[in-house]
């Protein structure tokens, strides 16, 4: 008989593993069973192609030029792709004079060169201007080189990138300033209209690209603060006439923590009230809560994709699905976030030798099972 997330071997996971994993409030029950006209192997792609949704992944320009098997990978199963880090403010203008190129031009070629999507990541970040920025940007003059750095970023990039974050991470209600803008310079001078400017910018520059706000945790029951915060700026930024096409959720999840269906369909639903597309950006799930065992780890976290995917592909709004990179062997999070026990994570869809995990057959699922567009 078939299993429940395309060629899983569920018989080999015991009822321990199974128990734990119910246990730790994961509907791994609610995995449905793929229809048994879908050759389990068909590309995540085509699956979601064929639902009008697009799937995606992030790149690094390391591996992608320099390890076949990587880039079949990414062939394979991505239909768009955007840069880890090679479009950031850091390497893209090492110095105040001197721009480089050279990485982000080279993914941009590859794209194009595959007739791939390709996502821009991202123009304005708090974390990543270059080191010679540091006194600017706290200086008067620190908004009109940020707006700057973004005008020539995107413009660069003309007609090449379909989609731009062009502000990533500025609500960070933590830091206690007006409208919860995190606590940066350029925001703290600017507030709301500063960042109106910059999508007027990004506009500006690239008339033809789909213009996002960026952010991450907002799936679980203790992110209502953040949930709220977005969701005011986003209504903000809106009526101030910014323009804006879509909100990227980042979707950096964890495995084990608390999400409530409902509650994550709501805010979904009201993000698309205020007339914006929604893309899940980064999707990568953290196993750092989870015991050792890799069955265990993977089980969980395949059922917990499935979950969240299944909530985001039923709201109309959504347009796609990116994850924050196609295998466990370069993910962020071995450095990001390390496991207490210094296992590496198991976070994405495929192994630390591409082999497809069940992660990867619970996003097929859930685009197999994703209303059509
Ligand atoms: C991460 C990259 O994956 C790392 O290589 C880098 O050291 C730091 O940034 N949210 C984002 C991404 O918007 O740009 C981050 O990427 C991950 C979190």
């Amino acid at each position: 008989m078939r299993n429940n997330i395309g060629q899983w071997p569920t018989k080999h996971i015991d009822r321990r593993t199974f128990l734990l994993a119910a246990g730790a409030g994961i509907a791994a029950a609610s995995v449905q069973v793929s229809r048994a006209d879908e050759p389990s192997e068909t590309p995540l792609r085509q699956r979601a192609e064929k639902k009008g949704l697009v799937f995606g992944t992030e790149v690094n320009a390391g591996p992608l030029f320099s390890l076949k098997q990587y880039q079949d990978a990414v062939l394979r199963d991505a239909a768009m792709i955007v840069p880890e880090n090679e479009m950031k403010w850091r390497p893209t203008q090492p110095t105040a004079r001197q721009s480089n190129y050279f990485n982000a031009d080279r993914i941009a070629k590859f794209a194009k060169d595959n007739m791939l999507l390709l996502r821009g990541h991202t123009a304005v970040w708090h974390q990543n201007p270059p080191a010679w920025t540091k006194d600017i940007i706290g200086s008067d003059d620190g908004q009109t080189l940020v707006l700057d750095h973004a005008r020539e970023l995107i413009n660069h990039f003309r007609g090449r990138v379909m989609e731009w974050d062009v502000v990533n991470e500025a609500i960070a209600p933590e830091d206690d300033m007006p409208d919860n803008l995190r606590n940066w310079a350029p925001y703290n001078k600017g507030g709301i209209d500063f960042i109106a400017d910059c999508f007027h910018a990004a506009r500006e520059a690239d008339p033809n690209a789909n213009l996002y706000y960026n952010d991450y945790s907002v799936y679980y029951q203790n992110q209502g603060h953040r949930r709220d915060a977005i969701l005011s700026f986003l209504e903000k930024l809106k009526s101030k006439g910014a323009p804006i096409d879509g909100f990227g959720i980042q979707s950096h999840l964890i495995a084990n923590a608390e999400f409530d269906e409902n509650v994550y369909r709501r805010f979904l639903s009201e993000v698309a009230d205020l007339g914006l597309k929604i893309r899940a950006t980064e999707l990568d799930v953290s196993d750092v809560r989870l015991e050792p065992d890799i069955k265990l780890r993977d089980t969980i976290v395949a059922a917990h994709t499935k979950q969240y995917l299944d909530v985001l592909f039923n709201e109309p709004a959504v347009v796609g699905l990116v994850t924050w990179g196609m295998t466990d062997r370069f993910s962020w999070l071995h450095k990001g976030w390390p496991r207490k026990d210094h296992l590496r994570q198991r976070c994405l869809p495929l192994d630390d030798n591409f082999a497809k995990k069940p992660m990867w057959y619970a996003i097929a699922d859930a685009f197999d099972h994703a209303p059509s567009r």
